[in-house]
């Protein structure tokens, strides 16, 4: 097929490569999990770095064969350049170059959170800019206004701790195994979400967001009830944990398609994958999208969807590519 991307990720603890069609159409997406990081309760660098390594090139050859390719009908390689883990990302970038350099073709280089604002545009279902887009992932969480298919502005950011991070960190605190988030949202369904009065820091002006404050409460309700209570209440308080952060997560958004005047709405990153997350966007009232949950946890398709939009390097730029740990290239 001509005019096919291929894509890796592998910005943290996944490895992913996905090849789109020109149309925007997934032909395959594969995510090859490490599986190795949940006894650390954490993703550990070095290791992730160590599995990309081993990983990388059987699941870019599934890619392929799933999408019933050779290499040779490639026509540009996408790669995460960050932000992310440092090692895992030079891994992905590393084997890009390889493969640019082996066939001349082009190299794009796409920035993590563009890549999730992108799993937006993937065909069949894309949806057309302008639209605010909440991007929460373990990393980062932010509002985006997209105008345009190749950049964002940004309208607000968190000021401590990501909407992921603070899932996982309650997670623990429950006793509930890595990544945190789906096993947090699990246990909260068995639970009453009125059962505890978490805070959502409303008190934060304009549209950043706090996730600190909650993460805290949620330490010393543990404590205050001490060890059986808390255990007896575990699933209440998950639900009213996670309540508290979709709620603040919803509160900001409808602040910024009230603030931007703009009636479109749209979500990305691993905690959109979160069940009542999704349902309250969808009751907005706005138009909205929200993108298949592999599409919304990292993974390539959503790389190759945003490099549909993005330049080549030149040829001297692709072989000196390298990755950045942190901040957004805009
Ligand atoms: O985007 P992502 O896959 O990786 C990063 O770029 O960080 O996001 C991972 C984050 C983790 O913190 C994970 O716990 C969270 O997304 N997550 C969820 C759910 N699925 C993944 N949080 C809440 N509910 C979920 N169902
Ligand atoms: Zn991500």
């Amino acid at each position: 097929m001509s005019g096919a991307i291929l894509a890796i990720e592998s910005s943290c603890d996944d490895s992913c490569a996905a090849v789109l069609a020109a149309d925007g159409s997934i032909l395959s997406n594969i995510i090859s999990s490490q599986g190795i990081h949940d006894r650390y309760g954490g993703v550990v660098p070095e290791i992730a770095a160590r599995h990309h390594l081993t990983l990388l090139t059987p699941t870019i050859e599934t890619a392929l064969d799933q999408a019933n390719l050779t290499l040779e009908a490639i026509k540009r390689v996408a790669v995460t350049q960050g932000p992310g883990l440092i090692g895992a990302l030079l891994v992905g970038v590393g084997h890009a170059k390889a493969i640019v350099a082996a066939r001349g073709i082009g190299l794009v280089a796409v920035d993590h959170l563009q890549g999730h604002v992108a799993a937006n545009f993937i065909s069949p279902d894309p949806f057309e800019p302008p639209f605010v887009c909440l991007i929460a992932s373990g990393g980062h969480t932010l509002l985006a206004r997209v105008d345009d298919h190749s950049s964002y502005s940004l309208l607000g950011e968190t000021l401590d701790d990501a909407a992921g991070e603070a899932f996982d960190k309650g997670a623990r605190m429950l006793g509930l195994p890595f990544p945190g988030g789906p096993a947090l949202e699990k246990l909260a369904a068995t639970g009453d979400s009125s059962a505890f009065d978490f805070p959502t820091a409303r008190n934060v002006k304009g549209l950043d967001f706090s996730f600190a404050g909650v993460k805290t409460a949620l330490l010393y309700a543990i404590r205050d009830l001490g060890e059986d209570e808390a255990k007896r209440q575990r699933a209440n308080l998950a639900a009213s944990y996670q309540q508290a952060i979709v709620d603040a997560l919803v509160d900001r958004l409808t602040r910024a398609l009230e603030l931007s005047g703009i009636d479109r709405a749209a979500i990305g990153g691993g905690v959109a994958a979160n069940g009542p997350l999704r349902e309250r966007v969808s009751e907005l009232g706005a138009t909205t999208h929200i993108p298949a949950r592999n599409l919304c946890t990292d993974n390539a398709a959503m790389i190759a969807s945003a490099a549909r939009f993005l330049p080549d390097c030149s040829a001297a730029a692709a072989l000196a590519l390298d990755a950045y740990p942190s901040g957004a290239r805009r």
